[in-house]
Protein backbone atom coordinates (compact mmCIF):
# COMPACT_ATOMS: atom_id res chain seq x y z
CA UNK A 1 0.00 0.00 0.00
CA UNK A 2 1.33 3.14 -0.81
CA UNK A 3 -0.64 6.58 -0.70
CA UNK A 4 -0.46 10.28 -0.01
CA UNK A 5 -2.13 11.82 2.67
CA UNK A 6 -1.97 15.73 3.67
CA UNK A 7 1.26 15.56 1.09
CA UNK A 8 2.81 12.53 2.76
CA UNK A 9 4.19 9.71 1.49
CA UNK A 10 2.23 6.47 3.61
CA UNK A 11 3.34 3.21 2.73
CA UNK A 12 2.65 -0.10 4.26
CA UNK A 13 5.11 -2.73 3.77
CA UNK A 14 7.16 -5.99 4.47
CA UNK A 15 9.94 -5.20 8.09
CA UNK A 16 13.61 -6.06 6.77
CA UNK A 17 16.54 -6.69 9.36
CA UNK A 18 17.62 -2.73 8.46
CA UNK A 19 14.42 -1.65 10.51
CA UNK A 20 15.32 -2.72 13.65
CA UNK A 21 17.04 -0.24 14.59
CA UNK A 22 14.25 2.53 14.16
CA UNK A 23 11.47 -0.38 15.59
CA UNK A 24 13.60 -1.44 18.87
CA UNK A 25 13.09 2.64 19.59
CA UNK A 26 9.81 2.86 19.16
CA UNK A 27 9.64 -0.74 21.39
CA UNK A 28 11.75 0.65 24.10
CA UNK A 29 9.58 4.17 24.47
CA UNK A 30 6.47 2.20 24.26
CA UNK A 31 5.91 -0.81 26.86
CA UNK A 32 7.65 -1.39 30.43
CA UNK A 33 8.77 -4.58 28.77
CA UNK A 34 9.58 -4.24 25.45
CA UNK A 35 10.66 -7.12 23.37
CA UNK A 36 14.41 -7.64 22.40
CA UNK A 37 16.63 -6.76 19.05
CA UNK A 38 16.52 -10.96 19.20
CA UNK A 39 12.67 -11.07 19.04
CA UNK A 40 12.40 -9.05 16.11
CA UNK A 41 15.52 -11.04 14.20
CA UNK A 42 13.29 -14.44 15.02
CA UNK A 43 10.18 -12.74 13.75
CA UNK A 44 11.56 -11.62 10.63
CA UNK A 45 13.31 -15.09 9.83
CA UNK A 46 10.91 -17.32 10.89
CA UNK A 47 8.27 -16.23 8.24
CA UNK A 48 5.70 -14.12 10.79
CA UNK A 49 3.85 -11.00 9.23
CA UNK A 50 5.95 -8.63 10.31
CA UNK A 51 4.97 -5.27 8.75
CA UNK A 52 6.03 -1.35 8.99
CA UNK A 53 4.23 1.88 8.56
CA UNK A 54 6.34 4.84 6.82
CA UNK A 55 5.54 8.37 6.54
CA UNK A 56 7.61 9.70 3.97
CA UNK A 57 10.45 7.03 4.49
CA UNK A 58 10.49 8.20 8.42
CA UNK A 59 9.04 4.28 10.37
CA UNK A 60 6.51 5.21 12.74
CA UNK A 61 4.55 2.27 13.56
CA UNK A 62 4.61 -1.29 12.97
CA UNK A 63 2.88 -5.20 13.52
CA UNK A 64 3.97 -8.62 14.32
CA UNK A 65 1.66 -11.25 13.10
CA UNK A 66 1.90 -14.72 12.94
CA UNK A 67 -0.30 -16.80 10.32
CA UNK A 68 -0.71 -20.58 10.33
CA UNK A 69 -3.74 -22.00 8.06
CA UNK A 70 -6.44 -19.80 8.40
CA UNK A 71 -6.03 -18.47 11.91
CA UNK A 72 -3.85 -15.27 12.85
CA UNK A 73 -2.17 -14.09 16.15
CA UNK A 74 -1.28 -10.38 16.13
CA UNK A 75 1.54 -10.64 18.76
CA UNK A 76 2.56 -6.95 18.41
CA UNK A 77 1.08 -3.16 17.41
CA UNK A 78 3.22 -0.26 18.37
CA UNK A 79 2.81 3.39 16.68
CA UNK A 80 5.56 6.37 17.83
CA UNK A 81 4.49 8.46 20.85
CA UNK A 82 3.86 11.16 18.94
CA UNK A 83 2.16 10.08 16.27
CA UNK A 84 -0.87 8.28 18.35
CA UNK A 85 -4.43 9.12 18.02
CA UNK A 86 -4.31 10.47 14.09
CA UNK A 87 -5.33 6.93 13.04
CA UNK A 88 -2.09 5.46 12.06
CA UNK A 89 -3.13 2.37 14.04
CA UNK A 90 -5.92 1.97 12.58
CA UNK A 91 -4.52 1.80 9.49
CA UNK A 92 -2.27 -0.58 10.25
CA UNK A 93 -5.01 -3.20 11.41
CA UNK A 94 -7.54 -2.68 7.78
CA UNK A 95 -4.07 -3.06 5.75
CA UNK A 96 -3.74 -6.27 7.94
CA UNK A 97 -7.03 -7.24 7.37
CA UNK A 98 -6.97 -6.85 3.64
CA UNK A 99 -3.95 -9.01 3.51
CA UNK A 100 -5.34 -11.54 5.37
CA UNK A 101 -8.61 -12.01 3.61
CA UNK A 102 -6.01 -12.13 0.20
CA UNK A 103 -4.52 -15.02 2.45
CA UNK A 104 -7.98 -16.60 3.16
CA UNK A 105 -7.65 -16.03 6.79
CA UNK A 106 -10.66 -16.57 8.76
CA UNK A 107 -9.71 -15.37 11.95
CA UNK A 108 -7.77 -13.32 14.20
CA UNK A 109 -6.78 -13.21 17.88
CA UNK A 110 -4.76 -11.08 20.23
CA UNK A 111 -3.62 -10.39 23.98
CA UNK A 112 -4.21 -7.20 25.25
CA UNK A 113 -3.35 -5.69 28.74
CA UNK A 114 -6.94 -5.13 30.71
CA UNK A 115 -5.49 -1.34 31.56
CA UNK A 116 -4.53 -0.57 27.89
CA UNK A 117 -7.75 1.62 27.44
CA UNK A 118 -6.78 3.01 24.49
CA UNK A 119 -5.68 -0.33 22.54
CA UNK A 120 -8.68 -1.86 23.50
CA UNK A 121 -11.42 1.03 22.08
CA UNK A 122 -9.21 1.08 18.99
CA UNK A 123 -9.85 -3.03 18.88
CA UNK A 124 -13.35 -2.71 19.38
CA UNK A 125 -13.98 -0.02 17.14
CA UNK A 126 -12.58 -2.25 14.31
CA UNK A 127 -14.93 -5.49 15.13
CA UNK A 128 -12.85 -7.66 17.57
CA UNK A 129 -14.90 -8.96 20.42
CA UNK A 130 -13.52 -10.37 23.81
CA UNK A 131 -13.80 -14.07 24.00
CA UNK A 132 -11.56 -14.91 27.78
CA UNK A 133 -9.40 -14.09 29.57
CA UNK A 134 -5.67 -15.74 30.28
CA UNK A 135 -4.69 -15.61 34.41
CA UNK A 136 -1.58 -13.74 35.10
CA UNK A 137 -0.52 -13.53 31.32
CA UNK A 138 1.77 -10.53 31.43
CA UNK A 139 4.57 -9.19 33.72
CA UNK A 140 3.76 -6.76 35.56
CA UNK A 141 4.86 -3.78 38.52
CA UNK A 142 2.89 -5.88 41.08
CA UNK A 143 3.92 -9.60 39.86
CA UNK A 144 1.46 -10.45 36.90
CA UNK A 145 -1.65 -9.06 34.95
CA UNK A 146 -4.36 -10.91 32.94
CA UNK A 147 -4.19 -10.33 29.54
CA UNK A 148 -7.86 -9.96 27.58
CA UNK A 149 -8.13 -12.69 24.66
CA UNK A 150 -9.90 -10.64 21.42
CA UNK A 151 -11.07 -12.23 17.88
CA UNK A 152 -12.32 -10.73 14.85
CA UNK A 153 -13.73 -12.87 12.15
CA UNK A 154 -12.07 -11.60 8.87
CA UNK A 155 -14.74 -12.53 6.85
CA UNK A 156 -17.14 -9.76 8.12
C1 LIG B 1 -2.63 1.13 20.73
C2 LIG B 1 -1.99 2.01 19.65
C3 LIG B 1 -1.31 1.10 18.64
C4 LIG B 1 -3.11 2.82 18.96
O1 LIG B 1 -2.55 3.50 17.86
P1 LIG B 1 -3.07 4.95 17.42
O2 LIG B 1 -2.44 5.26 16.12
O3 LIG B 1 -2.90 5.91 18.52
O4 LIG B 1 -4.63 4.65 17.25
P2 LIG B 1 -5.61 5.40 16.26
O5 LIG B 1 -5.28 6.85 16.23
O6 LIG B 1 -5.67 4.66 14.99
O7 LIG B 1 -6.98 5.23 17.06
C5 LIG B 1 -8.00 4.47 16.54
C6 LIG B 1 -9.10 4.34 17.58
O8 LIG B 1 -8.60 3.83 18.80
C7 LIG B 1 -9.17 4.50 19.91
N1 LIG B 1 -8.10 5.20 20.64
C8 LIG B 1 -6.80 5.29 20.28
N2 LIG B 1 -6.11 5.95 21.24
C9 LIG B 1 -7.00 6.29 22.20
C10 LIG B 1 -6.90 6.95 23.46
N3 LIG B 1 -5.72 7.43 23.91
N4 LIG B 1 -8.02 7.08 24.21
C11 LIG B 1 -9.20 6.60 23.77
N5 LIG B 1 -9.36 5.95 22.57
C12 LIG B 1 -8.27 5.79 21.82
C13 LIG B 1 -10.22 5.38 19.36
O9 LIG B 1 -11.42 4.63 19.35
C14 LIG B 1 -9.76 5.64 17.94
O10 LIG B 1 -10.83 5.79 17.06
P3 LIG B 1 -11.36 7.25 16.68
O11 LIG B 1 -10.15 8.04 16.24
O12 LIG B 1 -12.30 6.95 15.57
O13 LIG B 1 -11.98 7.78 17.91
C15 LIG B 1 -1.00 3.02 20.27
O14 LIG B 1 -1.63 3.71 21.33
C16 LIG B 1 0.27 2.39 20.78
O15 LIG B 1 1.21 2.17 20.02
N6 LIG B 1 0.34 2.09 22.09
C17 LIG B 1 1.53 1.50 22.70
C18 LIG B 1 1.71 0.06 22.30
C19 LIG B 1 0.49 -0.76 22.63
O16 LIG B 1 -0.09 -0.66 23.70
N7 LIG B 1 0.10 -1.63 21.67
C20 LIG B 1 -1.05 -2.50 21.80
C21 LIG B 1 -0.69 -3.73 22.51
S1 LIG B 1 -2.10 -4.82 22.70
Amino acid sequence: MSSIQNSLLVNFSEMSEKDIVDVLAIEQESYGYPWSEKIFYDCINNNYLCRVLTLDDNLIGYLISSLVQDECHIMNLCVKKEYRNFGYGKLILNELHKELFELKCKIIFLECRPSNNSALKLYQSLGYNEIGKRRNYYPAPNGYEDAIILAKDIKK
